[in-house]
């Protein structure tokens, strides 16, 4: 158990009669102030109520009764009714020596594993993946590697759009006007020209091309003989590009079920719907009305088309099927909320209301002018290059900074930074939130960047290799912990923390509350790193004790960075 659950069930259990023993539990957060302690209970003010006294005395009863342990002093009744809880020093020490030689960090398993399908990245297939795409992909990865770590069963899966109305604009241009050598050289480069061709011939109007285009995805769907193969034979070159942008950034799934997959199940669906009275009807459609929306969930078009919310039902029957998840998150676009409330909730009145549904939604990448992020001429920029771009800008950093490493590590190290630049420039945002895409903050050495914490990671390396020091050796010796200085007190307490900011990034969805964390923890080194001589410490026994400290936070940060998809140096 983290050291905050504990905390908080010691609370839980000293609350009298009468008040709330769940919420004061609850209330227990990590301090905000060192100064006044590591944590902070603060759900006396709010809980006196229901017992007629004042916070203050209240807050006095449970100092009183509270049992920490020798983990914590006792608390200090502290202001309108807080209480503050001081971690006993040798407390700390004593842990982070168990520590030393435990893979995890202190991470336990879960009470109880969930299962949880995690749908992410999603791309529709025969366009190339654009920026827009970096969210979803990288927030989704970061989500699995966190309840991964946590010890429950993730089913990763990527729910492409390989069955959309794309497809009968790439038939439409490859019927009309395909270029076969451009084909035979680069399939997915000439299908997106002709996705783009037919885009923008019906963005400037051109209905004919719109209604051949739709009539070529009705053909596809209903089985026509040459859509079909066209289909079959254009998916594995697309499912090629986009493979390889997942495996550059490491990322991978369990599963890859797209849209096309679902399929045969779409009639199933809206027929099992409407005989169990949920769709009905309307101006020609089937339609699930949901009380407080406005707009009815449309499961069949007029012309009898099925539609992105079928799919996403069958995928949920499939998924309940076949998983039994606890837990289902859709990494999606925030523009796509109203589509998921309707969605979550047809399910629930479906029958499958087991399942806790959670629309992951993240805000848009804009560039430096602010708006949704366009290269000059208009058009969205390729993934791909913008890969190249981070990986070149972090090169140009390396080739100045330690010309004499040899040029192929510098490539490495160089794929490295500008992979984690970007990842990190992501995942470190309050994932609701807009971002602007700028290529000299994300790769740069200094700030909450990807770069800083692996730059921290690797001067931490380098003082085990100055020192010839080998951190397995250090771990199984156990060496004694001291914490004579606040430096070291601070960075300790930073360390273990780690089991408990997984829980909670994991619990709100949010990766940038590991970043955050991250942060923290290479400033609390780089104090500690100046407070504190480790390799020149007073005595053998302090060097140990400060080596030990030193190679706890290493680990943290290659975890932590790890479980944001990014990978450690031992130099740069
Ligand atoms: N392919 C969709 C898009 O690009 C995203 C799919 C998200 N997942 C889902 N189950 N609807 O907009």
């Amino acid at each position: 158990m983290n050291l905050l659950d504990r905390l908080r069930e010691s609370f839980a259990n000293a609350a009298p009669e009468g008040v709330d023993a769940a919420a004061l539990g609850n209330s227990v957060r990590p301090g905000t102030d060192a100064k006044f302690g590591d944590y902070q209970a603060n759900g006396c003010m709010a809980l006196a109520k229901s017992l007629g006294v004042s916070p203050r005395d209240l807050a006095a009863r449970v100092a009183e009764v509270v049992d920490l342990g020798d983990m914590a002093l006792k608390p200090e009744v502290a202001g309108p009714g807080f209480l503050n809880v001081r971690i006993r020093d040798d407390w700390i020490a004593r842990r982070l020596r168990e520590l030393l030689d435990d893979p995890t960090l202190g991470v336990a398993p879960p009470r109880r594993t969930r299962t949880v399908v995690i749908d992410f990245s999603s791309p529709n297939v025969a366009k190339p993946m654009h920026v827009g795409h970096i969210r979803s992909t990288v927030i989704g990865d970061c989500l699995a590697r966190l309840f991964e770590a946590l010890g429950h069963h993730v089913i990763r899966d990527n729910h492409l759009g390989d069955w959309g109305s794309q497809f009968g604009m790439i038939l439409w241009g490859w019927k009309n006007a395909r270029d076969d050598a451009a084909y035979a050289s680069s399939p997915v480069r000439e299908l997106a020209r002709l996705y783009r061709l037919a885009q923008s011939r019906i963005q400037g109007g051109d209905a004919g091309v719109e209604e051949a285009s739709r009539r070529e995805t009705a053909k596809l769907h209903a089985g026509d003989p040459e859509n079909r193969a066209l289909w079959q034979q254009f998916m594995p070159s697309c499912l090629e590009a986009i493979e390889a942008i997942y495996s550059r950034l490491g990322v991978r799934f369990d599963v890859r079920l797209g849209e096309s997959f679902y399929d045969p199940m779409l009639a199933g669906v809206v027929d099992d719907l409407t005989s169990r009275g949920f769709a009905v009807e309307s101006e020609g459609a089937t339609v699930v009305f949901v009380e407080g929306s406005k707009t009815p969930f449309m499961v069949r078009k007029s012309d009898g088309a099925f539609t992105y919310a079928t799919t996403d039902l069958a995928t949920i029957q499939y998924r309940v099927k076949t998983w039994n998840p606890d837990l289902m998150l859709y990494v999606v676009d925030h523009r796509q909320g109203d589509h998921f409330k309707l969605l979550f909730e047809v399910a629930r009145r479906w029958g499958f209301d087991r399942v806790d549904y959670r629309h992951v939604a993240f805000g848009t990448v804009l560039g430096a002018d602010r708006r949704p992020f366009k290269t000059r001429d208009g058009d969205v920029v390729g993934l791909e290059s913008l890969l190249d771009d981070a990986v070149s800008e972090a090169r140009a950093l390396i080739d100045a900074n330690s010309p004499d490493i040899d040029p192929d590590e510098r490539a490495r190290i160089a794929e490295t930074v500008g992979l984690a630049a970007i990842k990190y420039a992501d995942l470190s945002q309050n994932r609701l939130s807009d971002y602007v895409f700028d290529w000299k903050k994300m790769v740069a050495m200094n700030g909450n960047t990807g770069a800083y914490h692996q730059y921290a990671f690797a001067r931490i390396r380098s003082i085990f290799r100055k020192g010839e020091v080998d951190p397995y050796a250090l771990r199984s010796r156990r060496p004694e912990i001291t914490l004579g200085q606040p430096a070291e007190r601070a960075l300790a307490m930073q360390v273990l923390r780690f089991p408990e900011t997984l829980e909670l990034a994991a619990n709100e969805l949010k990766p940038n509350v590991l970043t955050d964390y991250l942060f923290e923890t290479a400033n609390r080194f780089s104090t500690f790193f100046e407070a504190c001589p480790v390799l020149k410490a007073e005595s053998a026994a302090l060097r140990d004790s400060r080596l030990a400290l030193s190679d706890l936070t290493a680990r943290v940060l290659e975890r932590g960075l790890g479980l944001l998809g990014i990978e450690v140096l031992e130099r740069m």
